[in-house]
């Protein structure tokens, strides 16, 4: 049946009940590069619902363990409390942004805010790719961006280097092509950690310079290293970031991108102000106020990241530590460790379907007290769920950019140096 023939409905005056002839109706079909998409899957969210969800160890999407301070939650509570509800909240975001300038260094007219980076990023495609155009993504990495791009009917291509934990710069500046019209990397990539150098991102901005290359930096404030600079000198560079992880305000919905203000008066032909909430504003500016806070959450993150990588690999347990606020575990038996795991309230994510990270599970660090749960969980669980080959495919670590990095060697490095 043709997807435009219309529905007769007849309203039946005497109980008052819309009787519709759906045999003429039919759902209409979404648009082609819709129909096509592989979707996100999403995490199953069960802490959500237990009895008192702010106990469980939710350790799957990379949100804050910690609860928002007093002072954001007494402000965002007075925002709603001050009579304003009924109104349109700030479309400019004028004192966020006014924070923002404080807090990034960076001028006002090269920001612009969103409700929440993966708003920014879908905005970011919707304003640059026309159907057709190339996107490239440094892969593996955080797939919803791939939906953004497709749903614009652009084709994704993703760069795999010869080591998932290694930014491969040089590899992926030969994927690009003349329809390459964005280029996508995550610094610190998740799942990953890979970082881009300063000279990494140089090389691939003056290789495309006709295409948008996005640094996601969702995860800046784990590693404090940024391509923010950049975007005053390359008007083809945009920096998304988030207060979903480090800031701990990922249910409010706020993010921004730092670029050329030719970009963001691109972004703002379609973007809605209207869209980024009162709550969520004032949760933001509060947030940027109380920065001392969440200095001191990185601080335990780092510090039981070094923890919980020390003690389970004290375990023969395989562990990648990242720059970001997530550690990844090369593990035998991915299902069963995470089937485990959340018979005891912790959910972690599964990672090993994404190419080259067969046996990985991510899991978000946070807090002593969840550190500790995942801890004695392993020390709990059978070891042959976990323990891998003899092969040492363990860590080197290494200092980039002042930032620790632990690096995994290749299986068949590892083969070759144990065999040398
Ligand atoms: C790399 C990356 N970018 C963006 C986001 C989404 O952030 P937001 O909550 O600000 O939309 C995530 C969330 O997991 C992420 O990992």
């Amino acid at each position: 049946m043709s997807a435009n023939k219309t529905a007769t409905v007849t309203v039946n005056r005497l109980n008052g009940k819309v009787k519709s002839n759906s045999r003429l109706a039919s759902a209409p079909a979404p648009s082609d590069a819709i129909s096509r998409l592989k979707p996100y899957a999403t995490v199953n969210q069960q802490a959500l619902f237990l009895d008192d969800p702010s106990v469980a160890s939710k350790l799957d999407w990379n949100e804050s363990t910690q609860k928002a301070s007093q002072a954001v939650t007494d402000a965002v509570i007075a925002s709603l409390s001050d009579g304003s509800m009924q109104w349109y909240p700030d479309v400019n975001s004028y004192e966020l942004i006014h924070e923002l300038v404080k807090y990034t260094d960076i001028p006002k007219d090269y920001i612009q805010t969103f409700p929440g980076s993966d708003a920014a990023l879908e905005y970011t495609c919707r304003t640059f790719l026309n159907s057709g155009d190339e996107v490239l993504m440094a892969g593996p990495t955080y797939d919803n961006f791939r939906i953004y791009a497709e749903s614009c009917g652009a084709d994704v291509v993703t760069h795999l280097g010869p080591s998932p934990f290694e930014a491969d710069a040089a590899g992926l500046i030969t994927a690009i092509t003349k329809k390459t019209k964005i280029i996508y990397i995550v610094t610190p990539n998740n799942p990953t950690g890979t970082i881009f150098s300063e000279q990494d991102m140089r090389s691939v901005l003056g290789a495309a310079p006709e295409a948008l290359v996005i640094a996601d930096e969702a995860y800046f404030e784990f590693c404090g290293f940024t391509h923010s600079a950049l975007t005053l000198e390359y008007p083809n560079l945009l920096v998304s970031r988030s207060f979903s992880k480090a800031f701990g305000l990922a249910s409010l919905r706020c993010g921004y991108v730092l670029t050329d203000p030719r970009n963001i008066a691109s972004l703002n032909l379609i973007r809605v102000g209207k869209n980024l909430s009162a709550p969520a504003q004032v949760g933001a500016i509060a947030a940027l106020k109380d920065i001392d806070n969440i200095k001191k959450y990185v601080q335990t993150v780092r510090d039981n990241m070094d923890k919980l990588s020390q003690t389970l690999g004290a375990m023969g347990v395989d562990v990648v530590t990242t720059p970001a606020n997530f550690i990844m575990l090369n593990v035998s038996q991915p299902e069963t460790v995470i089937e485990f795991l959340n018979s005891r309230d912790i959910y972690v994510r599964n990672r090993s379907a994404m190419p080259q990270l067969a046996g990985f599970i991510r899991i978000t660090i946070g807090d002593n007290i969840r550190t500790e749960r995942v801890a004695q969980a392993f020390r709990e669980m059978p070891a042959e769920y976990y323990q891998k080959s003899k092969i040492d495919t363990s860590v080197e670590v290494k200092i980039r950019n002042g930032i620790k990095v632990t690096l995994r060697r290749s299986p068949e490095k590892a083969l070759s140096m144990k065999q040398a």
